[in-house]
């Protein structure tokens, strides 16, 4: 055994003990080496070159064992001047909650969709064992054909296919859960469809924002109604369904037309930094956030945009906000601030999200009965 191969193993095991997670999923990452499933070229910084463990060993292993997500694909694998994270192993704390809310354990059988490394696959093989089933399904012709080849050198037989995971794969259903490792901003009817009575399906839900990220649903199926219905566990920012890439809304340029400037009391971009972002992304569908640094004014602001008008709004640090467009983007986000203030500031987790058989996607507030209200989203 070789030097690095042992600091390897023993970053592997610190990684794995330190994971908030039950016993059976520690022990699952303990087993299962993470670095065997990443390319030799990861983007840890999503922009420039790729580091490339042939020259980086050391940095390369840092990343393997790191709780973070490493981006193993940028481009769909074009180089470009700007890039886009079109593949990644995610952040081993989110995989170990995801596995386990989705209960994933032995003799299960389970539909993962978005292989990509396939680290997850592996991992779900060994959680459901021999009497289990694990289906993964990819998008990409070069990202599989390297998972298929890493999942079957380090001894795992999962059916592992090339096809768009929106329909799922239904030879092999009904599945006990279906964990989608990437973003949708619609749940497909046929992971619904495909999903046992009383089965679960986890996935990232992000209806139309770039940031914060998006959330962590947990369904649970009722083929009696053919809903879908359950809470969110948390926030979750995950690349999106290749067909169903979130608008981006453009952030306000430097000359854009200010229509209404006030001055509210603190900092205005706690209004979506200060622990109500997600929520407020779950009231404003369709509006993507991010942050920009403005020459003149030293610390930067956050801005949104409306993803279907040329609506926006600047948030400053000294209270400052600024709008522009037709929607009135900033009165919009302080009336969504103010009543979830007035709803007792609840936290992400006591929203959730019912998926009728419709498709009609609805947001409800501690109960499914509780204030809601529909998310159209786009597709
Ligand atoms: C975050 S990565 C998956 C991480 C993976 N589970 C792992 O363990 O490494 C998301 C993956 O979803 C794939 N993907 C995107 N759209 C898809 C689609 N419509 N069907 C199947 N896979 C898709 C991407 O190509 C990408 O590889």
């Amino acid at each position: 055994m070789n030097r690095e191969v042992e600091t390897l193993e023993a970053r592997r095991a610190r990684l794995a003990s330190g994971l908030k997670a039950e016993e059976r999923i520690r022990t699952a990452f303990a087993k299962v080496p993470r670095h065997l499933f990443l390319p030799d070229q990861i983007w840890p910084k999503v922009v420039g070159e790729p580091l490339d463990r042939r020259t980086d060993p050391e940095g390369w292993a840092d990343h393997a064992y790191a709780d973070a997500p490493v981006i193993t694909q940028v481009n769909e694998g074009a180089r470009k001047s700007v890039n886009v994270p079109t593949s990644s192993s995610s952040a081993p704390s989110v995989m170990a909650a995801m596995l386990e809310a989705a209960g994933s354990r032995t003799g299960h059988r389970v539909l993962e969709i978005g292989t990509g490394t396939g680290f997850n696959a592996a991992l779900l093989c060994e959680l459901v064992g021999v009497q289990g089933r694990v289906v993964t399904v990819e998008v990409d012709p070069v990202v599989i054909t390297r998972a298929r080849h890493c999942l079957e050198a380090n001894g795992y037989a999962p059916t592992v296919l090339r096809a768009d995971g929106r329909d799922g794969h239904p030879a092999e259903a009904p599945y006990d859960s279906v964990i989608a490792t990437c973003a949708v901003v619609r749940v497909p009817r046929a992971w619904i469809e495909q999903t046992r009575a009383g089965g679960v399906i986890v996935l990232p839900w992000a209806p139309g924002v770039t940031l914060p990220g998006g959330m962590m649903a947990r369904l649970v199926v009722d083929p009696s109604t053919g809903r879908a219905e359950g809470r969110f566990i948390g926030e979750a920012d995950f690349m999106s369904l290749r067909q169903q890439r979130n608008r981006r809304g453009a952030p306000p340029g430097p000359d854009a037309t200010v229509d209404r400037a006030w001055r509210i009391s603190g900092d205005a971009r706690d209004l979506v930094l200060g622990g109500a972002g997600p929520q407020l992304a779950l009231m404003n569908p369709g509006i993507a956030m991010g942050f920009q640094t403005q020459p003149d004014q030293g610390s930067g602001c956050v801005w949104l945009a409306a993803t279907d008008s040329p609506s926006w709004v600047r948030l400053h640090s000294d209270g400052r906000v600024e709008q522009g467009g037709p929607d009135r983007l900033g009165e919009q986000v302080l009336a969504s601030h103010e009543l979830w203030r007035d709803q007792g500031s609840p936290a992400l987790t006591e929203y959730g999200l019912t998926v009728d058989a419709s498709g009609e996607h609805r947001v409800w507030l501690r109960e499914p009965s509780g204030p809601s209200w529909v998310q159209s989203g786009h597709r």
